[in-house]
């Protein structure tokens, strides 16, 4: 059942623009912090964006500025074509999905719920309330005060309260991190579902790749208060912007290996720690003798047995996973191994000499000093 059809339905969805957005945190005694550092999103009217990022990058103080609960220091925030960032938190037309946000003790889940709909007269609150409800697995919640939630339970309730208020814009905070596993996975699917359905612009804040690969249309990576890359899922996997975003997004994670490009016959190759052979890579601005950082992900490496082909290795220890076998080799004059996922079937050995070869378009290298991406 879709439930954006009665009249509280579809407005038409806005885009979001931040512009040069900076928060600086300074309080009396303390070194002022510069949490968020100059962003630039555009995000699509109806899209859903996941900020992605490690703890302490920015990613609830972005959120907090579009919100109007924390004070812009500076740069633009519109919706549309309006300026909201100077209005008051009310006025934005944003609704909120944070872990914080009040539920007013005395009403029950039910009440808390229906409350902002009646104070609008919105038709059919009833139904839309309790299809949301339905969707977001909280029947039995409903007539329970939010004192007896437990913190998953509170997390569904605020993520369908800020859904009812059909605000053009919505911001949502880790709306799954008090979920257990099973549960994270269906609100989540759901979560998609109703937003396709309102086409609420969202934003949602996470640092779980894996909620951030399935949820969003794009994500930005976030790092040190600055968007690191912005795209889609693939592009962000397939065509990493720096180290950075290379190895953060990805699991098991991609090798990082010390590398020296050598130019034959107009290719890029790399010769990696003093091992034998190299890897050919697509690359067609590095001169020969560049001193570069490797990165290969452990999907797109294969081990074949020890040829002219690739890199000579050595296998170290293999693991046999469901799905895949994970081999880490080592290489002459490289400290850390290289990590091999292997299909199923696959089994290796210890001491066993292998090549290491992958696709030359999936062997990222990085300005040695700067993590950028030379291409
Ligand atoms: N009110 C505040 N006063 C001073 N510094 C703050 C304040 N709020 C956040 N910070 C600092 O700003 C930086 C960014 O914090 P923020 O909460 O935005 O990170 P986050 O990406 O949401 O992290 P997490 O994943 O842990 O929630 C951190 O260094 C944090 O210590
Ligand atoms: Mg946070």
């Amino acid at each position: 059942m879709s439930v954006a059809t009665n009249d509280t339905a579809r407005q038409s969805a806005q885009s979001l623009t931040l512009r040069d957005l900076v928060k600086t945190y300074s309080s009396r005694g303390r070194d002022a912090v510069t949490a968020v550092k100059g962003i630039d999103l555009d995000i699509r009217p109806g899209e859903l964006v996941a900020l992605l990022g490690p703890s302490g990058c920015g990613k609830t103080t972005t959120l907090r500025m579009i919100a109007g609960l924390e004070t812009v220091t500076s740069g633009s925030i519109k919706i549309g074509e309006r300026e909201i960032s100077q209005l008051p938190a009310a006025k934005r037309g944003i609704g909120v999905g944070f872990e914080s946000y009040a539920l007013y003790p005395p009403l029950s889940v039910r009440d808390n719920l229906l409350y902002g709909l009646k104070a609008r007269k919105v038709k059919g609150a009833e139904k839309m309330v309790e299809s949301i409800s339905d969707r977001l697995e909280m029947n039995d919640l409903m007539s329970l005060r939010p004192a007896s939630l437990s913190s998953g339970q509170k997390q569904r309730v605020a993520l369908a309260r800020a859904l009812v208020r059909n605000p053009p814009v919505l911001l949502l905070d880790e709306p799954l991190s008090h979920l257990d596993a099973s549960a994270r996975n269906r609100v989540r699917r759901e979560l998609k579902v109703l937003q396709r359905e309102f086409g609420y612009t969202t934003i949602v804040v996470t640092h779980d790749q894996v909620e951030a690969l399935s949820l969003a249309d794009r994500l930005a990576v976030m790092d040190g208060g600055v968007v690191q890359q912005f795209g889609t899922p693939d592009e962000v996997f397939d065509d990493p912007a720096n180290l950075f975003v290379a190895g953060f997004v990805g699991e098991p994670a991609i090798n990082v290996l010390p590398g020296v490009a050598r130019v034959h016959d107009g290719r890029v190759h790399v010769e990696i720690g003093s091992g034998v052979g190299s890897l050919a890579t697509s690359a067609t601005t590095v001169a020969d003798g560049t001193a570069v950082t490797v990165g290969v992900r452990p999907q797109d490496c294969a081990l074949s047995d020890r040829g002219n082909e690739g890199l000579a290795a050595t296998v170290a220890y293999f693991e046999h996973l469901l799905e895949f076998g994970l081999a880490t080799t080592t290489v002459a004059g490289i400290e850390d191994g290289i990590v091999v996922q292997t299909p199923a079937e696959q089994s290796h050995e210890p001491e066993q000499q292998v090549s290491v070869t992958a696709p030359a378009e999936r062997v990222y290298l990085f300005d040695a000093e700067t993590g950028e991406r030379l291409r």
